[in-house]
């Protein structure tokens, strides 16, 4: 009977089929409103009266079998496409994981955290300021007039607004902190930023940056600079560091000095880092010369202060102990990755 070589037909056909959308044109061809089954179907009442009972049932059971024929090779194509997903998105869990690049703090960071927590523990307070600074700021009012050969000792960057330089030092914060504590005393202020000089070589970049310390008050000596040179020197360098001031000469202090810490390599004996010497020169300091109390509206004869500016690159270069500036600024990977863990205050 030709039902019987229909089905076989649809079901060769489903079995060739290897998509949804081959699946869904058999069902078109047989199925379909224009389908040979459901015309098929159609043509029934055309027949004789006794062939059309027989024929409508072979014909019914045909449609049921392809329609069970068809939903069960749309499953078989649908589990088929999920083990194929599953083979294809398989996670192997023995592969090593992807371990990110965490970010370090950069060693320079690191120092100026270090020295701020110090004098913030101390009751300094911390105060910040332009880059692009006056020239009266950066030098006149620190008693380095045009032409005073300590200028040179900073080659400045000039902008091309007349009158301003970028800083070369974060010594102008001293008027500024002056100024702005307008006479009250005490004025005890930490200043960190950076500072510019036509500089460039191991030892020097043009780029660095500085902390100003200022302390103003009646009856400030050098006692008091010693004292709190000597906790800083120990906070960055280990407990065990002596200092030692040197007589020198800085423009805006009187007396100056410059200061010495044990070298943090052979603690004093002398070796190649400090060359031979067992010191390691760190910063300068002194006493805050009259004029330049007077130009930050103090009086000298009232009141005296101490002052000291610290280069935190050396620092850096001195504590985690390479000996070339300049890799602070490269932002090499290899190099950066080594610090600022956290790990023993590195
Ligand atoms: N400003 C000086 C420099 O950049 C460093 C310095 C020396 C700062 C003595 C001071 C000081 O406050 O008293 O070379």
């Amino acid at each position: 009977m030709e039902t019987a070589s229909w089905l076989e037909e649809i079901q060769a056909a489903l079995q060739a089929a290897s998509s949804w959308g081959e699946v869904e044109a058999i069902r078109v061809a047989w199925l379909g409103r224009r389908g040979r089954i459901t015309e098929a179907l159609r043509g029934l009442g055309r027949l004789p009266a006794e062939e059309r009972r027989s024929r409508g049932q072979a014909l019914n059971a045909l449609r049921q079998a392809a329609e069970a024929a068809i939903s069960s090779r749309l499953e078989a194509l649908k589990a088929e496409a999920e083990l194929a997903a599953l083979a294809r998105e398989r996670l192997d869990m023995s592969w090593p994981g992807v371990v990110p690049r965490v970010g370090r703090l950069h060693p320079v960071t690191r120092v100026r955290q270090l020295v701020e927590d110090v004098f913030l523990r101390m009751g300094f307070s911390m105060v910040g300021g332009p880059e692009v600074e006056s020239l009266w700021y950066n030098f006149e009012a620190l008693n380095m007039p045009e032409n005073h050969p300590a200028r040179d000792m900073q080659d400045s960057f000039f902008v091309n607004v007349p009158g301003m330089v970028l800083r070369t030092q974060t010594s102008p914060m001293q008027i500024r902190a002056m100024e702005a504590a307008q006479g009250r005393l005490p004025v005890r202020i930490i200043a960190t930023g950076r500072v510019y000089r036509r500089d460039d070589d191991a030892t020097h970049v043009p780029m660095f940056t500085q902390m100003e310390a200022l302390v103003i008050d009646r009856e400030i000596g050098m006692a008091d600079l010693k004292g709190t040179l000597l906790l800083l020197g120990r906070a960055l360098f280990g407990p065990e560091t002596q200092i030692r001031l040197r007589p020198s000469y800085f423009p805006f202090t009187e007396p100056s000095a410059e200061v010495d810490v044990t070298c943090a390599n052979c603690h004093g004996s002398g070796c190649r880092v400090c060359k031979e010497t067992g010191w390691l020169e760190i910063l300068g300091a002194g006493m805050v010369h009259p004029t330049v109390l007077r130009n930050g509206g103090y009086d000298p004869d009232q009141v005296s202060g101490f002052a000291f500016g610290l280069g935190l690159e050396r620092v850096a270069m001195i504590r985690y102990r390479f000996d070339d500036l300049r890799l602070l600024y490269q932002n090499d990977w290899r190099f950066l990755q080594q610090f600022g863990r956290g790990e023993d205050g590195w």
